[in-house]
């Protein structure tokens, strides 16, 4: 009797434990799996952003941003083995490109809806309801968070020398003005506060068109950049402020979403934000007693101490950081709404 019920009890224990390690090592599986990737992934760019190609030969991800396993590829006829297909979307709302719908769509394939222009310029959102399982996008909470630029840890030790200003307090780059936009109206507000020989205003709308690399030197000369977005949208933060501002050496006076917006990517004493005061008046006044003093001024490059501004403008930089993101991207996703995801 006794040595029955001890060998039941022995048994149920066995197999008790024996499951609980079954189970166990199946979640420890599982979980692991979950961070496993395919070893290679690629992405087919189904056609080139505002139809400018650039070569993919080689393993450019690998030799020219160290991402390994990463293979971009811009022929159509490599769709069935794409692991992810990205959609330019500028492309096909001019109806200069297609979605390959008659094709069949491998079951693990992920379609991208790729764009880094604000909502103003994403139209008929509606038409591609229920088609893409990413959104890659200057928007913090995209799948895949492409920004205009970002600031990283510096890598030597350069003391930052801030660039020789000359007479000129603000410097503005403008190509396409409107005169709705309300960063017009804050440029034609602020030119009654400071006297015209202290503004340089550079690009065509003035008759002033720089190239590339002319840009810089130029706004450098100035103690303050206009960094005024074209429209405003929560995220939308340009080259205006990471190139033309903060990589040029000029304050950034913004024009955007609110500060606590830009705060989220640069420090809070780096930039001035139109919004900090209660009319373009006191703005005004604001600049030109910064302009007078040189202790504050400087410390609105107090970050220089420790990093640096990194812009990303290469389309086959933005494509490669799929796969640096490859692990944590949802695996399971259709945006049904669109529309309402690019416009929220
Ligand atoms: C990944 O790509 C590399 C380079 O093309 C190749 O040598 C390797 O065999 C591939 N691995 C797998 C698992 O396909
Ligand atoms: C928007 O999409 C609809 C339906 O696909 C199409 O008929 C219309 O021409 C499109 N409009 C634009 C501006 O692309
Ligand atoms: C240090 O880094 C800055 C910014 O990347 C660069 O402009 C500079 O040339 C570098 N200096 C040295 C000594 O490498
Ligand atoms: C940078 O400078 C600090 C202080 O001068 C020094 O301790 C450090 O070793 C330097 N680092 C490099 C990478 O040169
Ligand atoms: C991707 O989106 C398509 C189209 O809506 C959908 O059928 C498919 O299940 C999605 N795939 C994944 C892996 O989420």
């Amino acid at each position: 009797m006794w040595s029955r019920r001890l060998l039941a009890s022995a048994l149920v224990f066995l197999s008790l434990s024996s499951l609980m390690l079954y189970v166990l090592v199946f979640k420890w599986l599982g979980t692991n799996q979950d961070h496993l990737r395919p070893q290679n992934i690629t992405i087919l760019l189904w056609h080139w952003p505002f139809g400018i190609s650039h070569s993919l030969k080689g393993d450019v991800c690998w030799s020219e941003f160290g991402i390994p396993g990463c293979f971009l590829e811009n022929n159509r006829s490599m769709f069935s083995q794409a692991d992810v297909v990205v959609f330019h979307y500028h492309e096909l709302w001019t109806k200069r490109s297609k979605l390959p719908l008659h094709l069949s769509r491998p079951l693990r394939q992920r379609w991208v809806w790729l764009s880094l222009e604000s909502p103003m310029n994403n139209h008929n959102l509606t038409a591609y309801n229920g088609l893409f399982n990413w959104t890659m996008s200057y928007r913090r909470d995209a799948d895949i968070f492409v920004p205009y630029g970002k600031l990283v840890p510096k890598t030597n030790n350069s003391t930052y020398l801030i660039p020789r200003k000359r007479n000129c307090l603000v410097a503005w780059a403008v190509s396409n003005y409107k005169e709705h936009h309300r960063r017009s109206k804050v440029f034609q507000q602020l030119k009654q506060y400071i006297p015209a020989e202290l503004i340089e205003v550079y690009g065509h709308w003035n008759g002033r068109p720089l190239s590339n690399k002319a840009l810089l030197p130029a706004i450098s000369q100035c103690l303050f950049y206009l960094a005024f977005e074209n429209s405003l949208y929560r995220d939308y933060i340009t080259e205006k402020l990471w190139r033309n501002s903060l990589q040029a050496g000029s304050i950034p006076v913004v024009l955007g979403p609110p500060r606590d917006n830009y705060e989220c990517l640069v420090p809070r004493n780096a930039f001035i934000h139109v919004n900090d005061f209660r009319s373009v008046k006191e703005l005004a006044a604001f600049l030109k007693r910064l302009a007078s003093d040189r202790q504050s001024y400087k410390s609105y490059f107090r970050w220089h101490d420790s990093h640096e501004v990194k812009t990303i403008t290469d389309w086959k930089e933005r494509l490669c950081t799929i796969c640096s993101h490859y692990n944590r991207l949802p695996t399971h996703k259709v945006y049904q709404d669109l529309y309402n995801w690019v416009n929220m």
